[in-house]
């Protein structure tokens, strides 16, 4: 079908005679002698104003077309005496491809909650706001793909079918195989346990140990039964890994990561970030622009800790060295302390997976985060044990098997060698991108405790 983008008409130089535009009607305004009709189609978030003259054919054929509605129109694009836009169509026919009945049609002229909008999964993307999240998200996207490719990054594709657990955190999904098989032998498809990856790692570090630098991107699955504003059961990690690199690499290339995207999206995105920015979160487009253009922070975890626990303020989980950090503790760092990202390092072994490698001190773990306004944590990554007897002896230590590894120390066991990597959720940095405070937000159809639905 030959059409014409909305967002390319817009854009256009010239007046043109006859132009062919196809979308849904978001508004209809019925005047004395005609009717406005501003379609949008997905491609920008303007839509474009149509002039219907009443006791035309293309008014005839609209009929009682309303918000909601399919239609492609013909007719000239000329420039528009209204305020607000440059171009008009004065529609000549226009095709109904679908209508929406009015009466139960869920998206009405008014603002509905995001919460209501989430039983919509499948309309929402009609609205404003969730157009914009969605084109936003797919910049993002190229822009992670560029950043990785202009620094000659290998984009591997990792199983999502997995045996091997990366975190160790006890929270995956595990696959039965066949639909309907109720005997109970669970795994008996791969004649093992089968799982849903909770990162490509493992296998990313094969690759790297191989091709150099690697990076996935691809969705991940953890069945954390935490219903946060920031976890999702189904999400999309970015993971690179680098072969002859060490934590100061990866620190900068997931800080280089970052800026790359905001600055892409700053660039790229405009009307979408100035809706955020105007009905979501303001002063969002100056605080990207500010957090882009200066250093992150950088902090150990013990100076962490050291700012925490002299800040005064009550946390609900009080601050010990040792522990986790919570997203109360990242945010305080990165929004009141910092005020800018924060990457924390040198973490205690014991809150971190057995694949970190051990500092000298033997206490702590050569890992990092980087922590953001608003989010908490957006980066998690480390460099790796190379050292083959203490991968081995760190895993027995856990209660694990190191035969069940042998595929991973083979790794250490043949041309081992420093490398080093990170995971960067991407609906977190969406997040960051759009002020979108919940995670079910900036995913087009989440997947969270009890919901799943679409
Ligand atoms: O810190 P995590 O657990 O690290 C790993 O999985 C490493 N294997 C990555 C690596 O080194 N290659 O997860 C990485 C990031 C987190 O910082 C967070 O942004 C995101 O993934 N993430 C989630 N995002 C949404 N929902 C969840 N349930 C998430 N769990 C982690
Ligand atoms: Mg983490």
């Amino acid at each position: 079908m030959q059409r014409t983008l909305i967002a390319e008409a817009l854009a256009a130089d010239n007046p043109c005679g006859d132009i062919t535009l196809c979308g849904w009607v978001r508004t209809r305004r019925d005047l004395a002698e005609c009717s406005f009709i501003e379609l949008n189609d997905g491609s920008s978030l303007s839509g474009m104003q149509c002039v219907v003259e009443h006791g035309s054919a293309a008014y005839a054929a609209l009929g009682a077309a309303n918000t909601g509605a399919a239609l492609q129109v013909r007719g000239a694009l000329v420039p528009s005496p209204g305020k607000g836009q440059r171009w008009e169509v004065q529609a000549g026919a226009i095709t109904i491809f679908g209508l929406a009945d009015p009466q139960i049609y869920p998206l009405q002229k008014k603002r509905h909650s995001d919460e209501f909008l989430r039983t919509i999964a499948h309309l929402r993307v009609r609205t404003n706001k969730y157009g914009a999240a969605f084109r936003l998200r797919s910049q993002a996207a190229r822009a992670v793909h560029d950043f990785f490719h202009e620094r000659r990054f290998v984009l591997v594709h990792t199983p999502v079918l997995t045996g091997a657990d990366c975190e160790g955190g006890g929270e995956m999904f595990s696959v039965t195989g066949p639909a309907g098989n109720e005997d109970g032998r669970r795994g008996e498809f791969f004649h093992r346990p089968c799982h849903l990856t909770v990162s490509g790692q493992l296998e990313a570090e094969a690759l790297a140990m191989g091709l150099g630098r690697v990076y996935t991107f691809g969705p991940a699955f953890r069945a954390e039964n935490s219903n946060t504003a920031r976890h999702a059961a189904e999400f999309w990690m970015i993971e690179p890994e680098m072969a002859f690199a060490d934590l100061r690499d990866i620190m900068e290339l997931g800080e280089g990561l970052i800026c790359h995207v905001i600055d892409h999206v700053l660039a790229c995105c405009r009307d979408d970030l100035r809706l955020f920015d105007a009905f979501v979160d303001k002063g969002l487009v100056e605080r990207l622009a500010g957090m882009a253009a200066k250093p992150f922070a950088r902090a150990s975890y013990a100076e962490a800790v050291r700012i925490l626990e002299d800040c005064g303020k009550n946390f609900v989980y009080p601050v010990v060295f040792g522990m986790d950090l919570q997203t109360e503790h990242e945010r305080y760092l990165a929004e009141e302390h910092f005020h800018r990202p924060v990457i924390v390092y040198d973490y205690p072994r014991e809150t971190k997976a057995f694949y970190m490698r051990a500092n000298d001190d033997n206490e702590t773990v050569a890992a990092m985060d980087i922590l953001v306004p608003r989010v908490g944590e957006l980066v998690g990554g480390s460099q790796r044990e190379e050292r083959l007897e203490r991968l081995t002896a760190r895993i027995a230590e856990l209660g694990r098997n190191p035969d069940d590894y042998w595929w991973y120390l083979d790794l250490r066991r043949f041309g081992s060698a420093p490398h080093a990597g990170f995971g960067l959720g991407f609906e977190r940095l969406l997040m960051l991108l759009t002020g979108i405070g919940n995670i079910r937000d900036v995913l087009p159809f989440p997947r969270t405790p009890g919901s799943l639905e679409f």
